[in-house]
């Protein structure tokens, strides 16, 4: 397809260095005593599909929001960064990007547009579509984990990373200072980041978010073991176990867990271990923040940023900064 350039970060998409990876994941977070599993690995080709219809479902409003917000400030993100570059991490399908490419078409500043994301299925395809429809942008889509080699993402200055989706809500909190620094490290001064948090609002709302009636998030909480399944041989049946969301009230984030129905001996022959669970027993599959516009801006401040701009939709139940590196 013209334009589009696919690259590993690093040399060829290497499996046995993934499957390494994931074995150490596993080995690691469910030999703790309080178990869990590293949100990247739920992103095979399955994951990326069902997290795409999570984003279409009812319950599900962080999407809709911040496309809500995207449509108002394109222009105004566009003529404040008049960006050359747009970096895109954990760029998924890129729906909503779209909006902003329109923007920074329509300005006039933009060559270039860098997606990237861990899942290859889900970055090919998007990189493709976008390059189809905007024949005078250079595509180039990076196969990568954003917690490493930042550095290798190409792109001429001034840059404008974006980080949508709520995604820095998936960090601990000490890894998401760290992530948003090694962002500022790859950036010089004077280039951008738009960021999209989830907003605090009432536990209800942000519950059903995570648990939704038709049970499409369940199966992609669920899918995450069949990726153990399908890397590792591991002879998990994902039916074990039960999906659940809580509101961390203290913490401000809803946790998500798949937690046995039974007790359980599970095999992964592909980590060397077998892991046992207690009926009753969670495994931690991911975190998602929740924002205060205060620590958005203050965390911001903390990794180097100065927040330009923060945007929230009608109902102000998301957020979006645009900051600036100092
Ligand atoms: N930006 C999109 C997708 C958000 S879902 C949106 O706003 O709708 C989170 C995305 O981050 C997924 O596409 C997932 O594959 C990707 N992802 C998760 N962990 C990652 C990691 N460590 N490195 C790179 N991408 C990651
Ligand atoms: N970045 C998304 C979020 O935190 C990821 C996500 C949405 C997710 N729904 C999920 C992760 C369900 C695990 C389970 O909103």
């Amino acid at each position: 397809m013209a334009g589009v350039r696919i690259d590993a970060s690093g040399e060829a998409v290497d499996e046995v260095a993934i499957d390494e990876q994931l074995r150490r994941d596993v080995r690691e977070g469910l030999s703790a005593q309080r178990k869990s599993l590293p949100s990247k690995w739920f992103y095979d080709a399955r994951g990326s599909e069902l997290f795409e219809r999570i984003t279409a479902l009812p319950e599900y409003y962080p999407t809709r929001a911040e496309r809500e917000i995207l449509v108002r400030e394109a222009h105004a993100i566009a003529a404040t960064t008049g960006a050359r570059t747009l970096v895109e991490l954990g760029a998924g399908s890129s729906e909503k990007t779209r909006v902003l490419l329109d923007g920074l078409v329509r300005h006039g500043t933009v060559r270039q547009f860098v997606p990237q994301d861990v899942s290859g299925s889900a970055l090919t395809a998007a990189a493709e579509a976008i390059s189809t429809d905007y024949p005078d942008l250079d595509v180039r889509g990076v196969v990568g984990d954003f917690t490493e080699n930042l550095a290798e993402l190409p792109g001429t200055s001034p840059r404008l990373v974006v980080f949508l989706g709520g995604t820095i809500g998936n960090f601990l909190p000490a890894d998401r200072v760290r992530f948003l620094r090694s962002v500022r490290g790859v950036l010089e001064p004077g280039e951008w980041l738009l960021l999209g948090t989830d907003l605090v609002k009432d536990p209800a709302t942000l519950v059903r978010a995570y648990d939704d009636a038709e049970g499409v998030t369940a199966e992609f909480n669920r899918n995450v073991l069949a990726v153990l399944a399908t890397r590792l041989d591991a002879d998990v049946d994902p039916a074990d176990f039960d999906h659940v969301a809580v509101w961390d009230a203290e913490q401000e984030w809803i946790e998500m867990r798949l937690r046995a129905r039974r007790d359980l001996v599970v095999r992964i022959p592909g980590a060397d271990l077998e892991v046992r669970f207690a009926r009753g027993e969670d495994v931690r599959t991911e975190i998602s923040a929740k924002f205060r516009p205060e620590r958005v801006r203050t965390e911001l401040a903390e990794a180097g940023f100065a927040l330009e701009h923060w945007w929230t939709d009608e109902a102000g139940r998301f957020g979006l900064s645009l900051a600036q590196a100092t």
